[in-house]
């Protein structure tokens, strides 16, 4: 994954991503430029005034004489550090425009980007992983527009600004500073090598351990079912441990490089000791020129020192940029074709399965075979089979989440991948077998599929799933918010409000996966009787567990090993003596066998 080519270099992206603040960005580096030159103020005037005095000493003129070329140097040296406080605080604003503007086109996209990823997307990242892409990765994205880049253009225009005038000064002083750059360059490049995969374990151990913790909120319930706080406590606290103990690492790595780099510019100072020294007593530089010099070698050798932190850094933004492009620049697998075909309006309902066959990608073997059947428009298709042999991954080929590997599924005798996918999704109502609710209210969370609904009518879809009752009962009624995952509701309770949820777009196609498994059989039974008196035309296609739910339908498919093993009405099936005649025994009793 590490060597991955994205469509643009890193930075390449952080600019495309400032688009709109371009200019101030580059207003911003001229920024820094600037008043990083404009460093040079103090020591070229002190150098002046300096200058000055000793001639005036040599000359033995009473310094009144100068005092109006004094005063005009003392009042530039202010006036310039005045502007150039005003320049550091106007760049500080721009750096935080542009930095926070990438920030939020970033987010925003990548929120859209995973919005839009197929199934096989999220089966494949976890949400810890991507959580830490789109707050702590793109906080160190952020960080680099505003600290990293703007720490290296103060670098190099202090270092090339106090080179240029230590060389304008005097040649020779300034190549026995200068020379010693290149040691180093030397040994940042080294340090870059060592530091880099320390930064990518970096990352991939604060996602471990966000993952962890996202897992561990959500899972809570389960944690105190089983007591297991103590574990959960150790586990994270093995990850925190990890993660800080890689942490000081990685920080640890720039400590075996400091000698050399502090050793280095410690001796700046004492080389322009000696070398200056020796220059002054030879006459070849002024007393001026020396104290020059000397209030700028921390410009010299203070560039070096930052280049350790710069390059942690930007090694940090590195590991969490690639993480970040991974997701920018992805593409979902199932998408629109090109030419797929517009269908605002309703469907017919009619669904075929002709020879579908189906693995997952990740999965060994396969888990649908040869599936064919047709539910015609208006007709209910019970399936049912033990629990693992394909019923969950059959009907999520109906929306497309899923392609067969070969075969085809067909809505309204057109092959699925043929429909605008957003059109053909919108025709079906679906009620997953994981339930999950949005923290929001009842209302809010059964119209989330069709917002227009008037209270009346998510009141009418309330009541087919037969919830309106409990929902009546609650304190404050549809208005009730239910927590995260319907933390609140009971399971049946969860059921019946997707379920409503599912009827409320008044789908073409109603698709219900075990939708009614946490639900007593009278209540069941209400459900039952709503279904077939929709007040709208609908086909249905019910995963069931129960021979209560399936008897009524048109066509029971027994599922077993990913193969239709049985297909019929319940007469039929019971007739035929197989798996579905079994069940009816198990469930029923032998008696209610012959009476069906
Ligand atoms: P129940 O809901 O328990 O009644 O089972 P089901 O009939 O709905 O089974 P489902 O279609 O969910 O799974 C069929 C087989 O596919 C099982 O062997 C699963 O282990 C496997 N499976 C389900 N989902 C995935 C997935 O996302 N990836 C992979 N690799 N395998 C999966
Ligand atoms: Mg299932």
């Amino acid at each position: 994954m590490d060597k991955k080519k994205y469509p643009k270099s890193r930075l390449g992206w952080l600019w495309e991503n400032m688009s709109g603040k371009r200019i101030l960005f580059i207003a911003a580096l001229f920024g820094t430029a600037l008043y990083n030159v404009l460093q040079l103020v103090v020591p070229h005037y002190s150098r002046q005034l300096i200058n000055l005095f000793s001639e005036a000493e040599k000359e033995h003129l009473p310094l009144a004489d100068k005092s109006d070329t004094i005063y005009h140097l003392i009042f530039l040296m202010v006036a310039l550090t005045l502007f150039r406080v005003v320049v550091v605080y106007l760049d500080c604003m721009a750096y935080e425009r542009v930095s926070q503007g990438a920030l939020f086109r970033i987010r925003n996209y990548l929120y859209d980007k995973i919005q839009r990823q197929d199934m096989k997307f999220y089966s494949t990242y976890r949400t810890g992983d991507l959580m830490t892409r789109v707050t702590g990765d793109l906080d160190a994205v952020r960080h680099n527009i505003a600290w990293v880049i703007r720490c290296i253009v103060e670098s190099l225009t202090l270092f090339l600004s106090a080179s240029v005038y230590f060389f304008l000064i005097n040649v020779k002083l300034a190549l026995c500073i200068v020379s010693i750059a290149p040691l180093i360059f030397f040994i940042v490049f080294r340090f870059r090598k060592k530091v880099g995969p320390m930064h990518k374990a970096l990352r991939e151990k604060l996602a471990g351990m966000n993952t962890d913790a996202q897992e561990n909120i959500s899972g809570n319930r389960v944690v105190k079912a089983f007591a297991r706080e103590e574990y959960e406590k150790e586990k994270f606290d093995a990850s925190n441990k990890d993660y800080r103990d890689t942490n000081m690492k990685t920080q640890m790595v720039w400590l075996k490089f400091f000698p050399f780099v502090e050793l280095i510019a410690n001796a700046l100072p004492v080389i322009l000791l000696l070398v200056g020294g020796v220059f002054i007593i030879n006459g070849e530089i002024t007393m001026g020129d020396y104290t020059a010099f000397s209030l700028l070698i921390w410009a010299i050798a203070n560039p070096m020192r930052m280049m350790g932190n710069i390059m942690n850094e930007f090694q940090r933004f590195s590991a969490a940029s690639d993480k970040i492009m991974e997701i920018y620049y992805s593409e979902p697998e199932i998408v629109n074709h090109p030419d797929a075909i517009p269908h605002p309006g309703r469907f017919e309902g009619k669904v075929e399965f002709d020879l579908v066959s189906f693995q997952y990608e990740d999965g060994k073997l396969p888990v649908l075979k040869d599936i064919s059947f047709v539910a015609e428009p208006g007709e209910t298709v019970a399936i049912i089979g033990e629990t693992g042999c394909g019923k969950t991954s059959l009907i999520q080929m109906i929306p497309r989440f899923y392609e067969p590997n070969s075969g085809k599924v067909l809505v309204d005798g057109v092959p699925v991948e043929n429909y605008n996918m957003t059109d053909l999704r919108k025709n079906i109502g679906l009620a997953t077998q994981d339930v999950l609710l949005y923290s929001d209210s009842i209302e809010g969370n059964i119209s989330y599929g069709a917002t227009a609904l008037t209270a009346e009518e998510v009141e009418k879809y309330a009541r087919y799933s037969a919830a309106s009752d409990f929902i009546h009962r609650m304190p404050e009624g549809y208005d009730t918010i239910v927590g995260e995952r319907g933390v609140g509701l009971s399971g049946g309770q969860k059921q019946r409000i997707s379920l409503a949820r599912a009827l409320a777009i008044k789908p073409s196609i109603l698709i219900l996966d075990d939708t009614t498994s946490a639900v007593d059989m009278e209540t069941e039974k209400q459900i039952q009787h709503s279904l077939r008196n929709l007040d709208f035309p609908c086909t249905k296609i019910i995963i069931a567990q129960r021979i209560s739910t399936t008897k009524f339908a048109d066509k029971i498919l027994v599922l077993k090993d990913g193969r239709i093993i049985e297909s019929g009405n319940h007469k039929d099936l019971v007739a035929a003596g197989g798996y579905y005649s079994d069940l009816v025994k198990l469930q029923l009793g032998d008696s209610m066998v012959s009476a069906s």
